[in-house]
């Protein structure tokens, strides 16, 4: 077999076969496909796209690189969580200390920024000390006795993913149906747990920009889950705006003590609130209106933030020297007027900026920096309010953007902002 000539078998739409899908991904992994020629097969493949028998042997191959965990040592029924990205997303952990605070073993494998959007494993490696490469025998033991764990692909689990996934994230090729599917499945699967909640973000500053691709990509994780024997439930997220009201790593952090201490009530929290009453109801086969109340007392009483701080410091976490950059400047607004819209896409490119996030493989991630949303849509804001504060790198003083790009504004008062809250279950 050719590498050459599967690209081009691909480049022109046709099917590949298991044969070739392995030599070409088995062979990225031990070497003998160079990452440019990956590069070009994942551009062809984001192109032309896979059919559902292309994605389930990809899938397949994801999974056989590495080990799959065995969780049955773990008491009780496990349930995992993912969510497919986007700007500000920092629901996993919020709910991860919610569910785990009410009961329920989850056993979580996150992955680090994408594209415009943020890691889960990133954010938590703002927090000095922290572990995000449990091996095996830690990472069941941490969950048999606090509940949660959480850890980046680490040891052996689908290492193929790891590297791809390190590839497409600065070669223009993420956002392909078939190649998150496959990703975001071969992780769940090989991480063990029975059921499995999908978070299928929508949107501007999400990878799937349309319903109907987040309808697509839900059907085909469903049947990948069937496949392998999981129950795996979806769940439909919009995403026009930011997520939340801060945008980078430690920021992010520190907005989910605050979510955890009951200190906030938006989009965010009502849908970290509603995914984890769907985790605790799949994992203790209860109503979902009776999960809701477990995750209300979770949060009214303290117990999830409790929670996450043991999470922290059973992984080595110094949380107390979380260091957010003290270099900031504020975005004036030019205007008075209505803030009609936001657009997270141009909020994601502008965190990678500040250097929150990663442009090329190598980039150092500067967890100290991000951008804190002062103004969301909906608000009157007056000729010099803050809109938003960037908390920049030390020594730089001024950020190129253009203001237009991020806030869009109606000063008549005749337009109202629209913006899709929805949370649709499948
Ligand atoms: N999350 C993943 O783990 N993989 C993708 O491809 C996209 C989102």
């Amino acid at each position: 077999m050719n590498i050459v000539e599967i690209i081009e078998r691909k480049k022109d739409g046709y099917t590949l076969t298991k044969e070739e899908l392995e030599f070409s991904f088995n062979g990225f992994l031990n070497g003998t496909v160079t990452d440019y020629q990956m590069s070009s097969l994942l551009m062809a493949i984001c192109i032309r796209g896979m059919n559902d028998n292309e994605t389930f042997d990809l899938t397949d191959i994801f999974i056989n690189s590495g080990d799959v965990l065995d969780l049955s040592d773990i008491d009780g029924v496990t349930v995992d969580k993912h969510s497919t990205g986007g700007v500000g997303d920092k629901t996993t952990l919020i709910l991860g200390s919610i569910v785990a605070s009410a009961g329920v073993k989850v056993a979580k494998m996150s992955g680090r920024g994408l594209g415009i959007t943020g890691g889960t494993i990133d954010k938590l490696e703002s927090i000095p000390g922290f572990n995000v490469n449990l091996e095996k025998e830690d990472f069941l033991k941490q969950v048999n006795d606090i509940g949660f764990a959480i850890t980046s692909q680490t040891g052996n689990l689908v290492p193929m993913d790891k590297k791809i996934y390190a590839l497409r994230d600065v070669t223009g090729t993420v956002s392909s149906i078939p190649l998150i599917a496959s990703s975001v499945m071969s992780k769940k699967i090989a991480s063990g747990a029975e059921k499995i909640i999908i978070d299928i973000k929508v949107g501007n500053g999400a990878l799937l920009k349309s319903k109907d691709d987040a309808l697509r990509i839900a059907n085909l994780m469903k049947k990948i889950g069937y496949k392998y024997d999981r129950e795996v439930e979806t769940v439909i997220s919009y995403m026009d705006i930011p997520l939340g009201t801060s945008i980078g790593n430690a920021l992010e952090i520190k907005e989910v003590i605050d979510i955890l201490q009951n200190k906030e009530n938006n989009y965010l929290v009502a849908l970290s609130k509603s995914l984890a009453a769907k985790m605790i109801a799949m994992a203790k086969d209860i109503a979902i209106e009776d999960a809701l109340k477990e995750v209300e007392d979770s949060l009214t009483s303290g117990k999830a933030y409790q929670k996450f701080l043991e999470i922290i410091k059973y992984q080595g976490g110094r949380i107390e020297e979380l260091k957010i950059s003290d270099n900031i400047i504020e975005v004036k607004s030019p205007r008075n007027g209505h803030v009609i819209n936001m657009n997270a896409y141009e909020f994601g490119k502008l965190s990678l900026e500040l250097g929150a996030g990663r442009k090329n493989k190598e980039d150092v991630i500067d967890y100290s920096v991000g951008i804190v949303l002062n103004k969301k849509i909906g608000d009157d804001v007056k000729k010099g309010d803050t809109l938003c504060t960037l908390y920049v790198k030390d020594k730089v003083t001024n950020v190129d953007y253009d203001i237009e790009d991020l806030y869009t504004f109606d000063n008549q008062g005749s337009q109202h902002a629209t913006i899709n809250e929805d949370i649709e279950v499948l």
